[in-house]
C-alpha cells in the first residue's frame, strides 16, 4: 500500500475544543517515520480547509423543539463531508489507501461515503470505539454530530433526506462495533433493531480481543469490495490516552489495540480488504506529552502492516 495522509481539522461535531488540533499532533507524532517502519510509502495531502469556530459566522443551528434539526453545525459539517468524500475515492482511484486523520469523529461519514464509491458489492465497517455513534438528530441527548456519523452512514433518520449523505454503500449487515461501553438508550434501541454486530467490551473480557476481532472481520468481509477501519482513540482506556473528549473507563489496553489492528493488517495481507481508515478523536488539549497522538500513530502503523519481525 502507499498510505495517503488527508487531514481534517474539524471540530465542529464534538462538545469541547481540541480535535481540530489532531492532524497536526499524529503529524508530530511522526507518523510519516511510523508508516515508513511498516513499509508503507506515505504522502501527505496537507489539511482539507474546514469552517472554523473562529472565524465562523454561523450558530449551531439547533432547534431543540424541532427533533429532525437536533444537529449543531450539520450544514458546515455536510460540506465538509462531502469534500473529504471527494478525496478519498479519488486517492482510491488513484491506487492509494486513504488515512484520514482528525478531527473529531463526524468526519467518518465523509470517509465511508467516499470508501463506497465506485464498488459493486458495497464496503463493510469495523467501528473500534467506547460509543456506538448510532445517534440521529432525532434520538441524540447532546446534538452532537460525532455522536452519529455511523447512523448516518446507514441512511437513518432524517440523514435520508440529507443531498450529501451517499448511504447505498456502507452495508448495515457488514457493519461491526467493537469495543463499545456507552450506550445512549434510543441508540440502544437503534442498534438492537439493526443489523449490526456489536461486540462489547464484555465480549472481549470473555473471548479475548484475537477471537473478536477474527469475528468482526468475518463479518465485515463477507461479500464486500473492501473494508473501512474507524478508530476512534477513546476506544482505548483512558488511562493509556488521556487526550479524548469523551472518556469512558474500561478500554482496551495498548496490547489488545496493536494486536487488532495487526489481525486487520494481516486479513489485508491475504486478501486485500483494507480499502481507508480513519483516526480521530485526538484531543492534544486534554493529553500529556503528545501520548495519544503517539499511540495514534503507533495504531495506524499497525493497521498499515508494521511487524516486530
Ligand atoms: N453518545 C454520546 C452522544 O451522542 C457521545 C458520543 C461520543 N462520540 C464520539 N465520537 N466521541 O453525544
Ligand atoms: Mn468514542
Ligand atoms: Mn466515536
Ligand atoms: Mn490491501
Amino acid at each position: 500500500h502507499t498510505a495517503r495522509l488527508l487531514g481534517v481539522p474539524l471540530d465542529l461535531g464534538a462538545n469541547r475544543r481540541g480535535v481540530d488540533m489532531g492532524p497536526s499532533a499524529i503529524r508530530y507524532a511522526d507518523i510519516a517515520a511510523e508508516l515508513d517502519a511498516a513499509g508503507v510509502g506515505c504522502v501527505d495531502d496537507g489539511d482539507l480547509e474546514v469552517p472554523r469556530l473562529e472565524t465562523s459566522s454561523s450558530a449551531p443551528n439547533v432547534d431543540k423543539s424541532d427533533a429532525a434539526s437536533n444537529a449543531k453545525y450539520l450544514d458546515e459539517i455536510g460540506d465538509v463531508t462531502a469534500t473529504l468524500a471527494d478525496a478519498v475515492a479519488t486517492t482510491i482511484d488513484d491506487g492509494a489507501t486513504p488515512l484520514v486523520l482528525g478531527g473529531d469523529h463526524a468526519i467518518a461519514m465523509g470517509s465511508m461515503f467516499g470508501a463506497g464509491r465506485h464498488t459493486d458489492d458495497g464496503i463493510g465497517v469495523i467501528w473500534f470505539d467506547a460509543h456506538g455513534d448510532y445517534n440521529t438528530p432525532a434520538t441524540s441527548p447532546s446534538g452532537n454530530v460525532h455522536g452519529m456519523p455511523l447512523a448516518a452512514a446507514h441512511g437513518r433518520g432524517s440523514f435520508a433526506d440529507l443531498d450529501w449523505t451517499e448511504t447505498d454503500a456502507v452495508n448495515e449487515e457488514n457493519t461491526v462495533l467493537v469495543g463499545i461501553r456507552s450506550l445512549d438508550e434510543e441508540e440502544q434501541t437503534a442498534l438492537r433493531e439493526s443489523e449490526v454486530t456489536v461486540f462489547t467490551m464484555r465480549e472481549i473480557d470473555e473471548r479475548g480481543i484475537t477471537a473478536v476481532v477474527e469475528d468482526a472481520l468475518e463479518i465485515a468481509t463477507d461479500g464486500v469490495d473492501g473494508i473501512h477501519v474507524s478508530l476512534d482513540l477513546d476506544w482505548l482506556d483512558p488511562t493509556v490516552v488521556p487526550g479524548v473528549g469523551t472518556p469512558v473507563r474500561g478500554g482496551v489496553d495498548y496490547r489488545e489495540a496493536h494486536a487488532a489492528l495487526e489481525l486487520v493488517a494481516e486479513r489485508d495481507r491475504e486478501a486485500d480488504i483494507l480499502r481507508s481508515m480513519d483516526v480521530v478523536e485526538v484531543n492534544p488539549i486534554l493529553d500529556r506529552d503528545n501520548q495519544t497522538a503517539e499511540v495514534a500513530a503507533e495504531l495506524a502503523a499497525s493497521a498499515f502492516g508494521k511487524r516486530i519481525l
